[in-house]
């Protein structure tokens, strides 16, 4: 489905911040990319999407090659959907309008049809479809900008830090709805997270950035028993909540 080979990337006249990375995510998997703030997480989320283009290497979407591919094109296209890490939703905007505005290349009755799959699926949303979105929590404005990303019926969906700023609870609704949009679609999705413990938790497999490039790579659960993983890059123990049987965490 997608396919990153040996990806370098930066701004402007700027050092390389991706360093040659490959990463690959196929139908029916959630990937999490992981590192500290500043590595690279975001970047590679925006050369999948198309908001940067790769100086060097290429991004593949079944099987060809569309790393200069622009946003636009990528959105209908290949039906790709982004949901940046800030600025997810329009807080002016009811949160119908903040959903329509992800449709607008869709025919109207297609469009309809999605729009009421959503609310069925979305109670929580259904309820305040006129409200403005500023009036939302900040885990109802998440779940709004995963609304706004699944009206064009994607086939890729792209997560920046889905859980940012959230409490444990709505975190924990969060990737459990994109848990389910995976098992019910078999959507490709790929997010970037700071929650370590909970992503791995919901996703398929993992890669860690450092520096640029790819420290670690493998099976979540894999990840989650590794204690050399955790205890660089998952900040030691988990929390008490977090040490799950099904987690498979030792210790
Ligand atoms: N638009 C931009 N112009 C110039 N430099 C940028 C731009 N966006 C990001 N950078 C730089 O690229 C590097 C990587 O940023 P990026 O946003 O990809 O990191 P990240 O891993 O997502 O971090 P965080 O965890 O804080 O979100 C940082 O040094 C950042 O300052
Ligand atoms: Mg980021």
């Amino acid at each position: 489905m997608i396919r990153v080979k040996n990806v370098r990337a930066g701004y402007g006249d700027g050092p390389d911040i991706l360093g040659g990375i490959d990463l690959t995510a196929a139908a029916g998997e959630i990937v999490t990319i992981l590192g500290p703030n500043g590595c690279g997480k975001s970047t590679l989320l925006k050369c999948i999407a198309g908001f940067v283009r790769p100086r060097g290497g290429t991004v593949e979407m079944d099987g060809s090659d569309v790393s200069n591919v622009p946003v636009h094109e990528k959105v209908t296209h290949h039906r790709v959907g982004f949901v940046p890490q800030t600025d997810n939703v329009f807080s002016t905007l009811t949160v119908a309008d903040n959903i329509l505005l992800g449709a607008r290349h869709l025919p109207a009755a297609e469009c309809h049809a999605r729009y009421a799959e959503l609310m069925a699926q979305y109670p929580s949303l259904a309820s305040k479809q006129d409200r403005k979105a500023s009036a939302l929590s900040g885990g109802e404005r998440q779940i709004l900008s995963l609304a706004r990303a699944l009206i064009s019926d994607p086939k890729v969906l792209l997560l920046d830090e889905p859980s940012a700023g959230l409490s444990p609870l709505m975190m924990h609704e969060v990737f459990a709805a994109i848990a389910a949009i995976r098992d019910r679609t078999g959507m490709c999705i790929v997010m970037v997270e700071q929650n370590a413990f909970e992503a791995l938790g919901v996703s398929d497999r993992a890669y860690v950035l450092s520096l640029g490039k790819v420290a670690i790579e493998g099976r979540s659960e894999d990840l989650l028993a590794d204690p050399a993983m955790r205890h660089l890059y998952l900040g030691g123990e988990p929390p008490a909540a977090e040490r799950r049987p099904r987690l498979a965490v030792v210790g």
